[in-house]
């Protein structure tokens, strides 16, 4: 039923008219192309069964704020809601007037400004390096599996056109609100943003916030309850409400196209595609999990 399912999305969304567009505003993320669509699925008795393009590679993007976000959490604990919100915002994901309003407090941890502001956090006490390596440490044994790289030639497009990261960066260090120089922490956030893997990769990731045998122990089920209400709330920025709409279920999306999505006790799915909405959200990706999410009655609503 469910091979069933992913084959026949897989059939139809290829087909699709409007694809959405790649995003440009990072030269790397420009050149990929936008034909790909992957999806995969990990389900409680341990079973995966993936479509399309699966073990094509895609850099995490905004999905790795999930990650950072679960790394602060067993290490600040509620300390971290200090320095971060977690409201959902009606702007958009890099806004800086969001950031001034609320006086230099990020609204919530997905958004890039509360993103940066977690890295900073995993920042301390650690050189970038070493914080760049825990990251990748906790992706891979997320996965369960060795191969998970960085793309470096991603990170540095991104640090040279990252304008508006470096804004919000320096504007949060005119509030108090970022302990490491802009350079530190922006260095570590590009390239957390550029860790590699594909789909099949990424829904073995999801595991431990879905509670699924595989992903164990990663982090308490305090913060796996904690950060998916985050990711229903805000993981898609101000398209939450409609992805929640759609979909039903929690979702953390990438502007590379990818978008991990969590049904609680039951699956956790990845899905790719690199053509955007308006919101920054993958736009085949958010049509596949709406169709997924029905043909397989997942709505938690
Ligand atoms: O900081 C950025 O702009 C990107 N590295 C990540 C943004 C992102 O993925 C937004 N998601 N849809």
């Amino acid at each position: 039923m469910l091979e069933e399912t992913l084959n026949r999305i897989n059939t139809e969304l290829r087909e699709a008219p409007d694809k959405g567009l790649v995003a440009d505003y990072i030269p790397e993320l420009a050149k990929i192309d936008p034909n790909q669509f992957a999806m995969s699925v990990c389900l409680a008795d341990g079973q995966q069964v993936s479509c399309g393009d699966f073990t094509t590679n895609f850099s995490m993007q905004s999905v790795s704020k999930a990650f950072t976000l679960a790394m602060a959490l067993g290490r600040y604990g509620d300390g971290l809601w200090k320095r971060v919100g977690r409201e959902p915002t009606s702007n958009a994901f890099n806004s800086v007037v969001d950031l001034e309003l609320g006086g230099g407090k990020p609204r919530n941890p997905f958004v890039n400004a509360g993103a940066i502001v977690v890295t900073d956090a995993l920042l301390s006490g650690r050189t970038p390096k070493d914080t760049l390596a825990e990251i990748v440490q906790f992706v891979r044994a997320a996965v369960g599996d060795g191969d998970i790289y960085i793309n470096h030639d991603m990170a540095r497009s991104e640090n040279i056109t990252g304008h508006r990261n470096w804004s919000l960066a320096h504007f949060l260090k005119s509030t108090d609100n970022l302990e490491h120089e802009c350079e530190l922490t922006l260095g570590t956030y590009f390239h957390q943003c550029s860790i590699e893997l594909n789909c099949q990769q990424l829904a073995r990731a999801g595991r431990f916030l879905a509670g699924l045998s595989g992903g164990h122990d990663m982090i308490a089920n305090r913060h796996v309850r904690s950060i998916n209400a985050l990711m229903m709330t805000c993981g898609h920025y101000d398209g939450s409400g409609e992805f929640a709409y759609r979909v039903g279920f929690p979702g953390k999306s990438g502007v590379s196209g990818g978008i991990l999505a969590i049904v609680p006790g039951v699956a956790s799915v990845a899905v790719w595609a690199p053509g955007l909405n308006s919101f920054g959200n993958s736009q085949l990706g958010t049509l596949a999990l709406e169709r997924l999410s029905l043909a397989m009655s997942w709505s938690v609503f």
